[in-house]
C-alpha cells in the first residue's frame, strides 16, 4: 500500500484488538512446523502495527500468548518466547525511530511464570516509551481476561478488606481501572482472521460493546488491504450501546 496515500475514513475505531490467529493452519498448509507461522505471525504483527498507526489508530491490542498457551508443546512455546526477546531487543534497537513515531509499549498480562529475561526486557521497554503518547502499543502477553478481571477484584478486595471501600460503592469503573487496560478506552473493533468466531478469553471486560470482525484470512497472509476492510465494514455500523 502506498503511505503516502493512504484511504480515508469518516469514523475510525480509537482501538482495535486483534486476535493473530491461525499461524499454526498456515505453517501446516505449507508443511512446515508450527514455529515457522509464529515467526511469519510476528512479521505480520510488526506490519499491521505499522500500518494502524499510521492510519491514526491510537490504541492497538495484539493478543500474543494466553494463559492458556502454556499447554502448547514445549518447544513451540519456547519459540513463541523466542520471538518476544527479537522484538523487545528491537524496540532498543530502534529505540530512536519509535521514539519519533510517538510509540508507548505496554505489555498487559501476568507476569506470574514468564521468563526472566523477558520481564526484565518488557519492564525496559516500558520505561523508554512511557512518555510517548501518539500510538499505544498494547501486547497481550500471558494473557486472559479472566485472570485479568480476577487481579482488578483482589485489589478491589484489598481496599475493602482495610476498610477504605464499602462493597456497595463498588463500581464497573473500579473494575476497570484495575485492569491492565487501566486509563485506555474500551475495544471499539476487534478483529479475529482465520475463521473463528470467538474471543477466546481476550479483553471479556472491555469487549462489551466492540465490533467483531472476522475474515477468514490466515494472520500471517494478513494485510493491510484486510484492515481497510475490516475498517471499510466498521464505517457502516450503527453503534447503538444498548440505546436505539
Ligand atoms: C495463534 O495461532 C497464535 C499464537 C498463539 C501466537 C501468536 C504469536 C505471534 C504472532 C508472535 C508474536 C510476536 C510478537 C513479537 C508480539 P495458532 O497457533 O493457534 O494457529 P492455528 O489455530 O492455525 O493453530
Amino acid at each position: 500500500m502506498d503511505l503516502n496515500n493512504l484511504p480515508h475514513f469518516d469514523v475510525l475505531p480509537q482501538h482495535i484488538g486483534f486476535i493473530m490467529d491461525g499461524n499454526g493452519r498456515w505453517a501446516k498448509e505449507r508443511g512446515l512446523p508450527r514455529y515457522k507461522g509464529h515467526i511469519e505471525g510476528a512479521k505480520t504483527f510488526r506490519k499491521i502495527g505499522e500500518f494502524a498507526g499510521d492510519l491514526g489508530i491510537k490504541y492497538l491490542t495484539f493478543y500474543a500468548f494466553s494463559t492458556e498457551n502454556w499447554k502448547r508443546p514445549p518447544d513451540e512455546v519456547a519459540a513463541i518466547m523466542n520471538l518476544f526477546r527479537e522484538y523487545l531487543k528491537e524496540l532498543d534497537d530502534r529505540k530512536a525511530e519509535n521514539e519519533e513515531k510517538g510509540i508507548q509499549v505496554n505489555f498487559i498480562g501476568s507476569k506470574k511464570g514468564l521468563p526472566k529475561d523477558i520481564l526484565a526486557m518488557m519492564k525496559y521497554s516500558e520505561k523508554i516509551t512511557e512518555d510517548k503518547t501518539k500510538v499505544y502499543l498494547n501486547i497481550a502477553v500471558n494473557y486472559g481476561g479472566r485472570e485479568e478481571i480476577v487481579h482488578s477484584v483482589k485489589l478491589i478486595a484489598k481496599l475493602v478488606k482495610k476498610g477504605k471501600l464499602k462493597p456497595d460503592d463498588i463500581t464497573e469503573d473500579m473494575i476497570s481501572r484495575g485492569l491492565y487496560t487501566a486509563g485506555m478506552p474500551d475495544p471499539d473493533l476487534i478483529i479475529r482472521p482465520s475463521g473463528e468466531k470467538r474471543l477466546s478469553n481476550f479483553l471479556l471486560w472491555q469487549a462489551a460493546y466492540a465490533e467483531f470482525w472476522s475474515s477468514n484470512v490466515l494472520w500471517p497472509d494478513f494485510t493491510e488491504e484486510d484492515l481497510v476492510e475490516a475498517l471499510r465494514n466498521f464505517e457502516k455500523r450503527n453503534r447503538r450501546f444498548g440505546g436505539v
